[in-house]
């Protein structure tokens, strides 16, 4: 009923994505083109193709194509990204699960239009900068006590994963 797009490094699943079909698949086939083929058990032919990427997701890439970090760690960067845009959106107008990080550095803590904000996170005094984003990242609370954006919300995404699965 679902693919799974999957992403590997080091022999670890660093990002996997599932891609809900909604018919049982009889057979699959990757064409020359890239595009996923499925036929299912309904008879269908059902083309995969990759959605357009918004222009943030674009620029990310391009940033960390441009990076000079050798193969792993662009992986591993982009991977995490990735883990990110499950809940955010780096567009700076775009605040619908969790707050938009495209326009937060050196903005208030807690201070775009989502309406989902903790008490902690609305209330905490501070201004983004790479050093509390760094600590951030890691340990949330470190940064801003009581936030609910705890280790579900900031670690690498495979860390969260791992968690769902067991
Ligand atoms: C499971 C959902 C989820 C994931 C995944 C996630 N976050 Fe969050 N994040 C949140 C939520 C919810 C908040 C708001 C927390 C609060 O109000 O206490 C938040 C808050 C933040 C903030 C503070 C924003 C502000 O407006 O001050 C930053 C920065 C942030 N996250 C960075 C990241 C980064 C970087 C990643 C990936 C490494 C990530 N988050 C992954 C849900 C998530």
């Amino acid at each position: 009923m679902s693919i799974f797009r999957t992403r590997i490094a080091n022999d670890y699943v660093q990002f996997e994505e599932q891609i809900p079909i909604g018919q049982r698949i009889r057979y699959v086939h990757q064409h020359t083109d890239g595009r996923i083929v499925l036929w299912t058990d309904d008879e269908f032919v059902v083309f995969v193709t990759p959605a357009k990427q918004d222009a943030t997701a674009q620029f990310i890439e391009d940033h960390v194509s441009a990076s000079g970090l050798d193969a792993e760690l662009k992986t591993q960067v982009q991977s995490a990204i990735e883990g990110c845009m499950q809940c955010h959106s780096f567009r700076p107008d775009e605040h619908q699960n969790a707050p938009g990080l495209g326009a937060i550095a050196g903005e208030r803590f807690g201070s775009t239009k989502f309406a989902g904000y903790s008490a902690a996170m609305r209330a905490a005094s501070g201004y983004w900068d790479e050093e509390n984003l760094i600590t951030f990242i890691e340990q949330p609370s470190q940064v801003v006590p009581g936030t609910v954006a705890g280790p579900e919300c900031c670690r690498s995404e495979s860390e969260g994963r791992d968690r769902q699965a067991a």
